[in-house]
């Protein structure tokens, strides 16, 4: 029971936000991705020269996919918890466990993944936003 409410919360949550002028994704992402992505997504924000790998440019993903924004990959990524890393060590977050950690506390462990998996579907789509 508990498991649906927080599944309906979520999804009104999202409803909701397609209408505001800032969208959940949006506010998410400039709470935890700007600070190395930066603010308009180019990935120049004040953290990057801290990093070995240059945050990524997340403007052009599109383009760099022959034009179609590579949605499931981008949430994976975003994700992190079923990705295997091609190279080396991955200086990014793993965003599905620090948002799982966090959400988990409040909806339980059910209702949590379905919070993260919604937040992280936000992201993806606030992202997709910025393409050039
Ligand atoms: C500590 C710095 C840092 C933060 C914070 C960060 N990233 Fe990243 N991100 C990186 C780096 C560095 C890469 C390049 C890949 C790697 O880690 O090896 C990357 C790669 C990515 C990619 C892959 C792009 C591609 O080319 O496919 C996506 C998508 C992404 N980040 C989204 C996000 C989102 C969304 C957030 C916020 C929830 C975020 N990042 C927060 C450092 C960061």
């Amino acid at each position: 029971m508990r498991f649906l409410i927080a599944a309906a919360l979520a999804t009104l949550a999202c409803e909701a936000s397609r209408s505001q002028e800032m969208s959940y994704g949006q506010a998410e992402y400039l709470n935890s991705c700007a600070v190395c992505h930066g603010i308009d997504g180019k990935g120049d924000g004040p953290l990057r020269n801290l990093l070995v790998k240059r945050p990524a440019d997340l403007t052009h993903l599109s383009q760099r996919n022959g034009g179609t924004f590579p949605y499931s990959r981008v949430f994976a990524t975003i994700d992190g918890r079923y990705a295997v890393s091609s190279h080396g060590k991955r200086e990014m977050p793993v965003w599905g466990r620090v948002f799982l950690e966090d959400d988990a506390k409040t909806y339980g462990p059910n209702g949590g993944e379905v919070v993260t998996t919604e937040r992280i579907h936000n992201l993806a789509g606030y992202i997709a936003t910025l393409q050039h």
